[in-house]
Order: C-alpha cells, then sequence, then structure tokens
C-alpha cells in the first residue's frame, strides 16, 4: 500500500529503526528493492530524482511503483521525489500522485549554487502549503553537503553544490533548524553532516569518526519531531569496487560511509538514509562480470538477472543492518 513519508518514519522514530531510501530508474532496480523487502518484511522508500525522470520518464516510473504497490500489496511503500529544484518541480510529483516529496532549496534552480536562508524558507514552505493540503509529505534540506576532508560536494554529474564550502555550510546549525522547522513545517530534513553524493566521499579508510555524530545529536534535540535525513550514504562496497575494476572498470581508490556509522546516526534521530551509489555499482560489477564469464551470451535477461540479485543483497543487507526488517 502507497503510505506517506510522515506515516513511514513516525513509525520508524517510535520503534527506533531507520529505512534505507533507494533511488529508482528502471525495473531492476525496482525487483530488487522490493524482493529485498518482501523477504525481509521491511517497508520501503522508493525515491525518484531529476536524473530518473530523464532517464525512463514520469509515467513509466510513476507505473513502475505503482506495479510494486500491486504485486506486494502488504508492503508499506513511500513513493517520494528526491531533491525537487523548486515548487513547480514538485507540484508535478504531487499531481503524478507521489506520497513525499523533496523540496531541496538549499541550492538554487540550477541545482548547484547554494542558495540564501530567506530563499530556502520561502519555497519550502509553498511546497509544504500545497502538499500538506493533498496528504503529502515534505522534505526539506538545510546546509550544502560536501565533504569536510576537501569542501567539495562529491557528486561529479548530478546534483550538488558547485565549487569550495566553507566549513560552516558544511554542518547544519542546530538552531537555523529549529527556526527553519517553524516556518516551514517540513516533515523530515536533510542535513549536512559529513556526507557527500557518488562514489567518491573519502580518499582514505575511514576510520569511525565521518559524521558529526555530537551535531546530530544536536540537531535532533532541537526538533525531535522532525525526521532526520541522511543524504549520500553509500557505504562504496569494497567488494564491488574491486570486481568493477577486475572486469575491465576503471574505478579509482576510494571510500564510503561505513555502515556502523549509519547504525549510530540512527541511534540518534536518522530516520531516512539516501542511498543510490551502492546499487548503481553492485549491478555494474555484477553485469562486468556476468558479461565476461559467459562471452557468447547476448540475452540481456541474463546479466540483469545477475544485477538484480546484486543489488538484492545490498538492500537485504541494510533492512537488516537498519532494523529495518520486520516492520512492513
Ligand atoms: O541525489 C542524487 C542521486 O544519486 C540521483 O542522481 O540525478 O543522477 O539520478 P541522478
Ligand atoms: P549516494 O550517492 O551516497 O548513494 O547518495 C544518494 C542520495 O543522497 C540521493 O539523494
Ligand atoms: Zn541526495
Amino acid at each position: 500500500a502507497l503510505i506517506s513519508l510522515r506515516q513511514l518514519l513516525d513509525h520508524a522514530a517510535e520503534y527506533g529503526y531507520g529505512v534505507p531510501a533507494f533511488n529508482v530508474n528502471n525495473l531492476e532496480q525496482m525487483r530488487a528493492i522490493m524482493e529485498a523487502a518482501a523477504e525481509t518484511d521491511s517497508p520501503v522508500i522508493v525515491q525518484a530524482s531529476a536524473g530518473a525522470r530523464k532517464y525512463a520518464g514520469a509515467p513509466f516510473l510513476r507505473h513502475l511503483i505503482l506495479a510494486a504497490i500491486e504485486e506486494w500489496p502488504d508492503i508499506p511503500v513511500c513513493m517520494h521525489q528526491d531533491h525537487g529544484t523548486s515548487p513547480a518541480v514538485c507540484q508535478r510529483s504531487i499531481q503524478l500522485g507521489f506520497s513525499s516529496v523533496m523540496m531541496d532549496g538549499s541550492l538554487l534552480e540550477d541545482g548547484k549554487t547554494p542558495s540564501s536562508y530567506d530563499y530556502n524558507v520561502e519555497v519550502t514552505r509553498k511546497v509544504v502549503e500545497m502538499a500538506h493540503a493533498c496528504g503529502v509529505s515534505v522534505e526539506g534540506e538545510l546546509g550544502c553537503l560536501g565533504s569536510l576532508e576537501s569542501g567539495k560536494a562529491g557528486e561529479e554529474d548530478g546534483i550538488g553544490a558547485e565549487g569550495h564550502l566553507d566549513h560552516s555550510q558544511l554542518l547544519t546549525d542546530p538552531n537555523e533548524a529549529a527556526d527553519f522547522v517553524k516556518k516551514t513545517g517540513v516533515d523530515a530534513l536533510a542535513i549536512a553532516i559529513g556526507t557527500s553524493h557518488g562514489a567518491y566521499k573519502f580518499t582514505r579508510p575511514p576510520t569511525g569518526d565521518i559524521l558529526a555524530i555530537e551535531r546530530i545529536k544536536e540537531i535532533h534535540a532541537r526538533i525531535p519531531t522532525v525526521h532526520l535525513v541522511m543524504h549520500g550514504s553509500s557505504s562504496v562496497p569494497q567488494e564491488w569496487l574491486k570486481i568493477i575494476n577486475e572486469y575491465g572498470g576503471d574505478m579509482g581508490e576510494t571510500y564510503g560511509v561505513p555502515v556502523e556509522e549509519i547504525v549510530e546516526g540512527i541511534k540518534h534521530g536518522v530516520r531516512k538514509v539516501n542511498i543510490d551509489t551502492d546499487l548503481r555499482m553492485a549491478s555494474t560489477g555484477a553485469i562486468r562480470k556476468n558479461l565476461a564469464e559467459d562471452r557468447k551470451n547476448f540475452d540481456p535477461r541474463k546479466y540483469l538477472i545477475a544485477a538484480t540479485k546484486a543489488m538484492k543483497e545490498i538492500c537485504k543487507a541494510r533492512y537488516e543492518a537498519f532494523g529495518t526488517a520486520g516492520n512492513a
């Protein structure tokens, strides 16, 4: 059944678990996410980015998610729009039947220029007014996602701030968060706490203090009823990185957010955990390996099944680690 982000995350907060929000672009990702959820009895958040709409087209994306709900009627599914760049984009998603939208007012409409606080409040407030009238939840974002190591947003080809970000932009301010929530009425808030989008988050193996846990605690204490969202939460699996490179790929050395640190964040108020890169890496690695090992094959279903299986294993592992399992 389709449920809103607010309904899903209120339950997660009550029972102290987190929910991975996986990006979806195609049938294989959708099946992987749903089969993993069915096997672990987990509620689901699937999110569609601007890139996904461009790739699949809005009607296909919408029906992909509706098909999942039809095939698995007992699993609660939140249909979320990722990184909306304007109220108009969010309005279209609401009309399409999404049960949740993100208004990312931390950046201007170009999706790369950091905006002013007042701009962010204004566009987000507008979306909340529109969405809540339709029973749709809203996620806002305060602070700019980026690496504390480099001051860079990290995402090479997608959404993310351009140029150098200073330390104060890279960590969400708890007082500002309280004011933002009061002025906008968002259901969930994406915060900047040291993560960044894409595969190239950290250049060295993490040593256990990637996330600004103290900052998460402070923000959570100020806005306890608003669900915290962590973007850029892929763990960048080293085993898949190795397989990609073993079978003809060329990815550089890189590290992500360790699952144990995400679990620590969940203990302190993080409820929605955005993951895209991990599934991209698993499917690419599985396809490269499958094609290399079965050179006579020309049936796409064979390597796409391998990709689906690889993504499904990641989804199951996250549902289990975040405590989502058993809560559908
Ligand atoms: O937030 C970024 C997500 O990883 C989606 O990126 O627009 O390339 O689909 P995308
Ligand atoms: P990753 O690139 O770490 O998977 O983050 C995805 C994300 O935040 C989508 O909004
Ligand atoms: Zn994001």
